[in-house]
């Protein structure tokens, strides 16, 4: 009588998310293992502290403090990097590739710096490098775009890819909640990044952007080459704001390619979306992002995009088709990452390309010819005014300048906030949102 093989699994940090591995994982694995005919083993957990209050029950023998050991151990097969950064998590990914494991990762920021490495070194030893956790928590979006949308081409992506930050903007609008409180309480909630700048500061959205460009564009953008700007700087009036023009504010990753011009554009910033927008309806954790595929038209993916049971989700769906693969080889399942064509022929488009309409916040002195000092100097950068509204300010003797443009250049807008950021009536750093407008 022939043995179910048994597959062993190795996980390397047990934090939030590994804890929800080990919790989920255990729970669902004999259905998982009549599924795929073998038994599956969580056979080592390498952690930061051997004694530590945990919320799952798990026996001391599996524990160790050696993670590379972990994914070295020659009778683990798929090793999960859960540890995040990009130091350790490199090497012991590195180390487990090169002999041939598959590796599991939800490390955004370690597939954005190190992509092309990772993807190379798999495939020159014949393993496989999984990342569904790695953008938009449960959402499969991987999955999605790599096989589901495998016959288009993407003109437009766009959508809320940060958890922490939907979170902390929800709150800041339906409860007028105050900034810090609310990003304490995110933190909390298993939301945020260990570093929290990554999350407000737009760079985990921007990491998760760079690895959806490289699976719908086969390049690879990294945050540096695009426009970042985060959500740290929005107070409660802007909500207020964006609602009397109709719209909500999100912070949002646009990856929009000319198919014409063959110029791909990236980038991470606040945005007004029309209040009837679906994407400016989702709130709290939650992410959304929409596709536009030429061939599909406009398809649209809303779920729990932060927390240990929808990343746990994720991680799990890329356990079960490492050990697919394993099982099956790769004819048994859809084209590996690692194989994905380069779609190349596309530049990176500079920033000052983009061409969008603009919110603009000033607070200025409130007194005769201020308005009309700033009037003059968008006038000087060709920005044409759409609308203005004025509130008093926060700070004595001043006012709140709201103004929306037409389209315009990024160009001529940056030039002129230099300008009026030197105005003498100008009494703090400008504020400045863009409007999507997007058709689908
Ligand atoms: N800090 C991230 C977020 C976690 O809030 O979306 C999931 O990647």
């Amino acid at each position: 009588m022939s043995q179910t093989p048994v597959i062993r699994i190795g996980l390397c940090g047990f934090g939030t998310v590994g804890q929800g591995v080990w919790k989920h994982f255990t729970r669902s694995r004999t259905e998982l293992e009549n599924r795929l005919g073998v038994r599956l083993e969580l056979h080592r957990v390498a952690v930061r502290k051997l004694r530590k209050a945990r919320s799952v029950r798990i026996p001391a023998a599996r524990l160790t403090v050696d993670a590379l050991a972990v994914a070295t151990d020659p009778s683990i097969q798929i090793v999960c990097e859960l540890i995040g950064g990009t130091g350790l998590a490199r090497e012991l990914t590195l180390a487990a590739l090169r002999l041939g494991k598959s590796v599991v990762s939800a490390n955004k920021a370690l597939i954005c710096a190190h992509g092309a490495e990772i993807f190379a070194t798999a495939h020159r030893h014949g393993g496989h490098f999984l990342f569904e956790a790695s953008v938009a928590g449960g959402i499969p979006i991987i999955k999605a775009l790599r096989e589901g949308l495998v016959a288009n081409r993407f003109p437009h992506i766009y959508g809320i890819l940060n958890g922490t930050c939907n979170y902390i903007l929800t709150q800041m609008e339906e409860q007028d909640a105050p900034y810090k409180s609310v990003l304490a309480e995110a933190k909390r909630m298993g939301y945020a990044e260990a570093d929290e700048a990554l999350d407000v500061q737009g760079w985990d959205t921007a990491h998760k952007a760079s690895v959806l460009a490289w699976l719908a564009h086969g390049v690879w953008v990294k945050p540096a080459q695009m426009v970042v700007e985060g959500i740290d700087r929005i107070t409660p009036a802007d909500f207020k704001n964006a609602a009397v023009l109709g719209y909500g504010i999100k912070l949002l990753a646009v990856i929009a390619r000319d198919f014409s011009s063959d110029e791909l554009s990236v980038r991470v910033h606040p945005t007004l979306l029309p209040v009837g927008n679906v994407i400016a309806n989702v709130s709290g954790v939650f992410n959304a992002i929409s596709v536009t595929g030429d061939v599909v038209g406009t398809t649209l993916y809303i779920g729990r995009g932060a927390g240990q049971d929808a990343t746990a989700s994720a991680v799990i769906s890329d356990i079960v088709d490492a050990a697919a693969l394993l099982r099956g080889g790769k004819s048994a399942y859809q084209p590996a990452a690692e194989t994905l064509p380069a779609r190349n022929g596309c530049r990176l488009a500079p920033p000052e390309h983009i061409k969008c309409r603009y919110y603009l916040r000033l607070t200025v002195r409130d007194q005769p010819g201020v308005l009309a000092r700033v009037a003059s100097v968008m006038a000087r950068h060709h920005i044409s005014i759409a609308s203005v509204i004025q509130n008093p300010a926060e700070v004595a003797d001043a006012a709140s300048l709201v103004l929306t443009t037409h389209q315009s250049h990024e160009r001529a807008m940056r030039s002129t906030l230099r300008d009026l950021a030197r105005l003498a009536s100008v009494l703090e750093r400008p504020v400045l949102l863009r409007i999507g407008d997007f058709n689908d």
